[in-house]
């Protein structure tokens, strides 16, 4: 076709517009309306069959289950495509549960995560015949009593925390400044090993209970695949120390956990590397320095040097899924074949979220207004009809997503400025950004939404979330309609004495 360029496997630029698979995004959105989701079905599929195939081909010694982790996207039409492609589950509540098995994935291939789970959950997983993930001290002593009640042995995995001295990178998840060690102490998943000792053994000891296998997720710390050999490196020593006090016991199902990023991983987080620290550093001085300036001409300064630091792009490229899948499968079997621990016939499971679905998703909106003050700061706002209240799960981990004008996706650049949401925070969805000329009714498209965005979407300021469309090919239907208006406020109730 004349005028055409790949963006990635499913968005492509043709005459200045944007295209998700042969949908043209513009006519989505007079379709459709603005805000809205939109999900390519094809990335989908693909995100699934590149990880499928690529732990298959290394990890030729055992099953390997591809374990979707539900949050990023529990949309019910979504599962069913990655249950109609063979996938398993991870979930982490009763609702995602009851998402899974409706999605009619596999219970034998669903794994239930997560701390907390009473008495008549897992009741309810027992009976469903799901593996259940102990993640408190506690849990084991339910299973034991639900498992007897009900006559069925548990199939249980313990949720394991390695530790990582080693991995002194800056992490990408904690919102403190700190290295990944630290930053994985205060994430409250897995037992501490302290603890997981005696648990092991009674579990072992235990006719209720059947230990299947250990857990680990390490989280969204960093990209680099020196990161997760170190990590994958730790988990086998662990496993190795635990054989050693449980009798030689060892696992039958390893569980990798999830955390690699999306291939343009939005990572936002300002200080991303010792440099830019200093840099930082030295920016934050150098501002204070200048009022020796005077405040109008300290402004004017600010404002010229600001262009020369602004307008970066937060996103990084992350290795593929082939090298991922190499690298940690070599590690893991190098590293227990190095404490004598055979991986024949091991199960592999790794619990994919972000990767799986993140770039099969992008957000198109609309420009309302924009806006721009000369002075004391010069700077520019584009307002849109979105509202990072929509990407609640992209704003708590600061995500800067890549994006498009879906319009006008060949002009170039002419000014730096925030694009804004139309809830009454700061609402900075692209904070800094470099844009061309827009006007009000230009849509643009945000990448990369395919994960724990549309899901975390709230309704501050009593706006109704926006709908999502599935795109297939040149086909697009509605898998989620907007809410309406009445609906925002559907749960309220007032009592009867203050109705007037
Ligand atoms: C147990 C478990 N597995 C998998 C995931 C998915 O992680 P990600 O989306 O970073 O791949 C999570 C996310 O929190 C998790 O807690």
């Amino acid at each position: 076709m004349a005028n055409q360029r790949m963006i990635d496997e499913c968005l492509s630029i043709r005459d200045g517009r944007l295209f998700m698979e042969e949908c043209d995004t513009t006519a989505l959105v007079k379709r459709f309306g603005s805000p809205v989701f939109v999900m390519s079905e094809n990335q989908l599929r693909r995100n699934y069959r590149r990880y499928r195939e690529a732990f298959a081909g290394h990890w030729p010694e055992g099953r390997v289950e591809i374990l979707p982790a539900i949050k990023a996207n529990w949309l019910p039409a979504v599962r069913r495509i990655l249950t109609l492609e063979g996938a398993g589950c991870d979930v982490y509540s009763a609702g995602e549960l009851r998402s899974a098995l409706d999605s009619g994935v596999d219970p034998d291939l669903v794994s239930v995560n997560g701390g907390g789970k009473s008495e008549g959950y897992i009741g309810t997983c027992l009976r469903a015949g799901v593996k259940i993930t102990v993640d408190d001290l506690d849990e084991l002593d339910i299973i034991e009593k639900v498992a007897a009640q009900l006559g069925v042995r548990a199939r249980v995995r313990l949720r394991l925390r390695p530790d990582f001295p080693n991995l002194w990178q800056p992490t990408g998840f904690a919102a403190e400044m700190v290295p990944i060690d630290l930053g994985f102490q205060v994430y409250k998943n897995g037992i501490p090993t302290e603890h997981v000792i005696p648990l092991g053994k009674r579990a072992l000891a235990s006719a209720h209970i059947d230990l299947a296998g250990v857990h680990m997720h390490l989280g969204r710390h960093h990209y680099s695949l020196a990161v997760w050999r170190e990590t994958i490196r730790r988990y086998a020593g662990l496993i190795a120390r635990l054989r050693d006090l449980w009798g030689g016991w060892t696992p039958r199902e390893i569980d990798v956990g999830g955390g690699i990023p999306t291939p343009r991983d939005p990572f936002g987080r300002m200080m991303a590397s010792a440099g830019e620290t200093l840099l930082f550093a030295g920016l934050w001085a150098g501002l204070i320095a200048l009022k020796v300036l005077g405040e109008q001409r300290r402004y004017g300064v600010i404002s010229r040097i600001m262009p020369l630091f602004l307008g970066k792009k937060g996103v990084r490229m992350r290795p593929a899924i082939e090298d991922y899948a190499r690298d940690i499968t070599q590690t893991l079997r190098g590293a227990l074949a190095g404490e004598g621990i055979s991986t024949r016939g091991v199960t592999f499971q790794i619990e994919p979220g972000r990767s799986l679905y993140g770039n099969a998703g992008i957000h198109l909106s609309t420009v309302v207004k924009t806006k721009h003050q000369s002075r004391p700061i010069a700077w520019n706002w584009v307002l849109l009809d979105t509202t990072y209240f929509f990407f609640a799960g992209g704003v708590y981990e600061g995500n800067r997503h890549e994006f498009v004008w879906a319009n006008r996706a060949l002009d170039a650049p002419v000014k730096l400025a925030d694009i804004v949401g139309r809830s009454c925070y700061a609402d900075r969805i692209l904070p800094e950004v470099k844009i061309p000329h827009v006007v009000p009714g230009d849509i643009i498209a945000i990448f990369d939404t395919g994960a724990y965005q549309d899901v975390s979407a709230c309704n501050f300021n009593a706006m109704p979330r926006p709908a999502t469309i599935l795109v297939n090919g040149a086909e697009a239907e509605v898998i989620r309609r907007a809410e309406t208006q009445d609906e925002v406020f559907a749960r309220d109730m007032v009592p009867q004495r203050f109705k007037v």
